[in-house]
């Protein structure tokens, strides 16, 4: 059955069923700031879940798009992908648990109408109970009328924990028990299974998950059920690709006609399958991400979408991803998906241009992180090579402790290498037997650099929540002109070093600013005065300074300057430099005070640049 066909068929089969066809929701969830991007088809309908009137009645499916980053070394296996559409129905407050089983059921074995899968493989497990709710008998009693009326035999039906059986997307809001469906893809567990050779048959991924029926009428705050629902719902989320995977009879989904053209181009760039299934993933996922408004940056979404770019230029032969190659996998992916989703077809040139500059923004980076990492690496380099048990000796260790978390984060912040392609790159040297002795243990670096990350993000919160505090210490009329000049500042390194200048920290006095940043390299003089011409060419045009009060996800949206991760109250302020939000030259997140004028200022000058720390650099300033 083609993909095509499945998703005319779910939508169809529950079109007659008297349900609202919802088109997708974007990528982005518009009223959640809690998740970057919709995780399931059911998080757009969360205030309907918890009891708000939808105004298409209480029978509603769709195909959602949806992306889950939280594997994203996974893929590249049968069956991970950052992107995929769920299918789901919803009964606000309707039918419950025995019309929802029966049409799964229906659906998913109907020859006529449905997907004419063979009831003798199927397999279903149901809520074995808790304190938070009994043991769903219900629904195994349902199962069990429908198999003995389809006359399908042997034990199916199976009680799990909550662990297994019990949905919800996150720590809070609606959530419930659920019945999972699972599918024999051997074809050899036709007559049932004990639960012991159901576990053992889940375990060597012999049977898969193909859809889940959540009764919802549960609510959980900080990841405790503290009540009921006001109504019984239904959410429901079965997921397309791997349903399709099931039906055209591929143990993965990169071989179903969903990725046939992706994986065709693709196929041009590479050899290597498991880096045609990576770049085609995350190609994809990009495509959508853009369409739906992000653009690769180095916060939240923009982050997720530059490290998923990155990772597939990293993929291909050529370590390079130019506008022909790009185009035509786009052009591949508007072939399986353009007429499914409008928004697609007429963003082809932005679409193409944001992933044709990420990575060339991407090779300047691996250029510099390598010519930096060669360095480490070529003062350790003696011509000779060294085996592991040497490599583990003494001698060999100062070379191996280089390659540990710190480093990784300096890489991190300094360069934009997302610690992955460090090691990576570290690893391909190896192969290429350049540097037999980069012997490290992965799992402890990452960790490492976990806990660099950590910390890092405990100091800029720090920064932060005194910002946040009611603005500066000293808030003299001196240091609010400096605190103006801060910003200015903070932006024109931008321009001239690139955007991997980020804030480290900030002091103000009335006699000078001094400024924080990460940044690898000492400062030429022509990047000090070209720094210094920026700030003064603004402050002559005489810019206003203006702040407006955001919820925090439209903050965010006006790509305003924040600490990567940072945590800010529900409502922030942004301040912004320039006649309106959309033109202005420096946009933050912060508490101020500010200037009303940049014609307050007077002469910017940088009095010293120095470094403090690898990988961070320190300016001072003053206004003359
Ligand atoms: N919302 C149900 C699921 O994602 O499985």
């Amino acid at each position: 059955m083609k993909s095509t066909e499945v998703r005319a068929r779910f939508l169809n089969f529950f079109k007659e069923r008297g349900h609202a066809i919802l088109p997708s929701a974007s990528l982005v969830p518009q009223n959640d700031p809690s998740v970057l991007f919709n995780t399931a088809g059911m998080q757009p309908l969360v205030p309907y879940l918890l009891g708000e009137k939808h105004p298409l009645g209480t029978r509603l499916a769709n195909i959602q798009k949806c992306v889950r980053t939280g594997d994203i070394d996974e893929i590249g296996d049968n069956t991970h992908a950052t992107f995929f559409e769920m299918m789901g129905n919803w009964s606000l407050g309707d039918y419950f648990k025995k019309d929802t089983i029966q049409w799964s059921f229906e659906l998913l074995t109907d020859k006529e109408i449905g997907f004419g899968l063979d009831a003798q493989r199927l397999y279903v497990t149901c809520f074995e109970g808790n304190d938070d709710a009994p043991k769903d008998t219900e629904s195994a009693e349902i199962w069990k009328n429908i198999f003995e009326k389809a006359g399908v035999t042997g034990e199916r039906i199976y009680f799990m924990p909550a662990k297994n059986n019990w949905w919800s997307a996150g720590d809070n809001g609606p959530c419930g028990p659920d019945t999972e469906m699972f599918y024999d893809l051997t074809g050899s567990h036709t007559s049932g299974m004990t639960k012991e050779e159901y576990l053992l048959a889940d375990d060597k991924q012999e049977i898969v998950e193909i859809w889940n029926d959540v009764f919802m009428e549960y609510i959980k705050k900080d990841g405790v059920v503290v009540g009921k629902l006001a109504s019984q719902n239904v959410d429901t989320g079965s997921g397309f690709e791997r349903v399709t995977a099931v039906l055209q009879g591929k143990n993965n989904i990169f071989d179903t006609d969903i990725f046939e053209a992706v994986m065709r181009e693709v196929g041009k760039i590479t050899d290597n399958l498991k880096s045609q299934r990576i770049i085609s993933d995350h190609m994809r996922t990009a495509v959508f991400m853009i369409a739906d408004g992000v653009v690769p940056s180095n916060t939240d979404q923009g982050y997720i979408l530059r490290r998923l770019i990155r990772r597939a230029v990293f993929n291909t032969t050529s370590r390079t991803l130019t506008q022909p190659p790009v185009e035509a996998i786009v052009h591949a992916l508007f072939e399986t998906y353009g007429s499914v989703y409008e928004n697609l077809i007429p963003q082809k040139e932005k679409i193409v241009s944001e992933i044709v500059k990420e990575a060339e923004k991407f090779a300047k980076t691996i250029e510099r992180g390598l010519r930096a990492l060669k360095q480490v690496l070529g003062g350790i380099k003696s011509g000779m090579s060294v085996t592991e048990e040497e490599a583990n000796e003494d001698r060999i260790n100062p070379i191996r402790n280089r390659i540990n978390g710190k480093e990784l984060f300096f890489f991190f912040t300094t360069f934009g290498l997302p610690p992955e392609l460090f090691l990576e790159i570290i690893d391909v040297d190896r192969k290429n037997a350049e540097t037999e002795f980069n012997i490290y243990n992965r799992e402890k670096v990452l960790t490492e650099f976990k806990e660099e990350f950590s910390k890092h993000q405990d100091l800029s919160r720090a920064g932060s929540e005194q910002k946040f505090k009611g603005g500066l210490a000293g808030t003299g009329e001196v240091e609010t002109r400096y605190h103006t000049a801060t910003h200015l500042l903070h932006q024109a390194l931008r321009d001239v070093l690139g955007d991997t200048v980020q804030q480290k920290g900030s002091n103000i006095t009335a006699e000078r600013l001094r400024f924080d940043f990460a940044y690898g390299e000492k400062m030429t003089d022509e990047q000090k005065k070209k720094v210094e011409e920026i700030v003064n060419k603004k402050i002559q045009a005489k810019l206003p300074v203006q702040k407006i009060v955001l919820s925090k996800a439209d903050a965010e949206k006006t790509g305003a300057l924040h600490f990567f991760g940072d945590k800010y109250g529900d409502e922030v302020s942004v301040y912004f430099i320039g006649d309106s939000l959309e033109t202005a030259y420096s946009k933050e997140f912060c508490g101020g005070p500010h200037v009303s004028n940049l014609s307050e200022l007077g002469h910017f000058k940088i009095s010293k640049e120095e470094a403090v720390s690898a990988g961070v650099r320190r300016i001072k300033a003053i206004l003359e």
